[in-house]
């Protein structure tokens, strides 16, 4: 039997054995394995060896001929790789031609590579604009790459955007790490709306929040569930040019469902996670993550009791133990180590999440019943989201801040808050809970509370 090791020891010592396994191996199992572990090849091997693989009716064994063609970079097999790469019925030998071609790294190669900017296949296309940038500083590859962005496929425009665009800073924007002190440990009793227009660009590092339920509860009456939809469209617009650049937003919902208005109706349930995610991503919120937040049956609504009884298929109702965290980063260019690097050291040191951490998208979390509010955050859930998405000295945003807990967790754990809130009463719980003294004795900036129209004098001011 063919090992790894035999393969490894013919090719240090003797070539000519190893040619001759090569060319005289029947099977394609023990051909492709041989092929797959070659490894690096020594530099007098003669890879001319490959080329008739390249025509074999097994695609694996032409994808590996191709893969060990590739390894040498010889500008001598640019055409054979291009007709392959042109020609070939499988799409992964193809995309391993395009890339062998990019390797070379040969001035000779970059009208070749052009002519794959027109593939059918974007992964091909992706290859083809890989090998291409090596060559970023030449007129004609600029033009050619380009022309690329407005592709359909929006990989292919992403790469194109951050080779190419030009980015336009609006000089005001305060460093990555900082943000303006007056909206530090700030609660403001407002609509989020109208709040939102006196915070300046990219001032918020993170935001969590549970936003209002579709007329589910008294504080959220809207007209239609298209204007309740419009409405959180709004809101997020907001918050995407209020936060910084790459950073979060963890966004709270569920499915909810409208109880029947008589025996003779049925009830509604409304998908609103499903349908705000495209809502967001047209704003420009990319997708990251689901969390699904797990609750106890026991501490939710009962949907069963008819089921339990008559035990008819289609009147199953299952109990709704989950509620989402929808992870979504503002779209950027950069990667997250720009993000992280913008720290210095000890606060990178400080923010690292020590001992045990949530390691599956699935949280089991109690939920936290409230004798004012009564849709409140567990602090456990604020914890995780504020401890995993932001770094010390971070502003947190809540849009509905509702009882605080945001605030109360961002506090403890060094963060600064920023919150709106509607609704008085709440606003007024707020000040007596968060503004107890000795609370926010790890932050310098203490907790202060304005109506809209103190905000917009503080705004002005400062
Ligand atoms: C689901 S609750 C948030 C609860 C919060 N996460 C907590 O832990 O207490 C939603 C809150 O949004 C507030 N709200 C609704 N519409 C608002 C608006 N336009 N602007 C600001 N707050 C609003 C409601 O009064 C309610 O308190």
């Amino acid at each position: 039997m063919i090992t790894k090791s035999f393969i490894e020891e013919l090719k240090s010592r003797d070539l000519e054995t190893l040619y001759k396994l090569i060319s005289e191996t029947k099977g394609n199992k023990e051909l492709v394995f041989i092929l797959e572990n070659l490894g690096h090849l020594p530099q007098k091997f003669d890879i001319g060896i490959f080329e008739r693989f390249t025509k074999n009716s097994n695609s694996n064994v032409r994808f590996w001929a191709v893969k060990n063609i590739g390894k040498r970079s010889n500008p001598n097999f640019l055409v054979l790789l291009t007709n392959i790469a042109s020609q070939d019925s499988d799409s992964l030998t193809r995309r391993e031609a395009v890339s062998s071609i990019g390797r070379m790294r040969d001035r000779q190669a970059i009208p070749h590579l052009i002519t794959f900017l027109q593939d059918d296949d974007p992964k091909v296309i992706l290859q083809a604009i890989r090998g291409l940038l090596i060559f970023k500083e030449d007129k004609v590859v600029v033009e050619e790459l380009e022309k690329l962005k407005d592709h359909p496929n929006e990989m292919i425009q992403a790469v194109i955007k951050k080779e190419f665009q030009k980015v336009t800073r609006n000089s005001d924007v305060l460093p990555h790490t900082i943000s303006p002190d007056y909206l530090k440990n700030v609660v403001v009793n407002g609509d989020v709306r109208q709040v939102l227009e006196l915070v300046p660009d990219e001032s918020i590092h993170l935001t969590f929040t549970s936003p209002p339920y579709y007329n589910a509860r008294d504080y959220s009456i809207y007209e239609s569930y298209q204007s309740y939809l419009d409405f959180l469209t709004e809101v997020f617009k907001g918050v995407h040019r209020v936060t910084k650049e790459g950073r979060f937003l963890v966004l709270n919902t569920s499915p909810i469902i409208i109880p029947r208005m008589s025996r003779a109706h049925a009830s509604i349930r409304y998908p609103i996670p499903f349908d705000i995610h495209c809502r967001l991503t047209k704003l420009g919120w990319d997708f990251i993550d689901d969390i699904v937040w797990l609750k106890p049956e026991s501490s939710v609504k009962n949907r069963n009791a008819g089921f339990l009884q008559h035990r008819k298929p289609l009147g199953y109702k299952p109990n709704a133990v989950t509620e989402y965290l929808m992870v979504y980063r503002k779209k950027t260019t950069k990667l997250l180590d720009w993000n992280i690097h913008q720290y210095p050291l000890d606060i990178v040191e400080k923010s690292k999440i020590k001992g045990d951490y949530e390691t599956s998208n699935v949280w089991k979390i109690d939920p936290t019943f409230d004798s004012v509010h009564s849709a409140v955050f567990p602090i456990e859930l604020c914890n995780r989201v504020i401890s995993y998405y932001s770094y010390v000295g971070d502003l947190i945003f809540d849009p509905f801040g509702g009882s605080g807990t945001v605030g109360k967790s961002s506090t403890n754990q060094g963060r600064n808050f920023f919150m709106t809130e509607i609704d008085k009463r709440y606003f007024v719980r707020m000040q007596e809970t968060l503004g107890k003294k000795g609370l926010f004795d790890t932050n310098n900036m203490s907790p202060r509370f304005y109506t809209l129209s103190e905000f917009l004098d503080i705004e002005r001011k400062d």
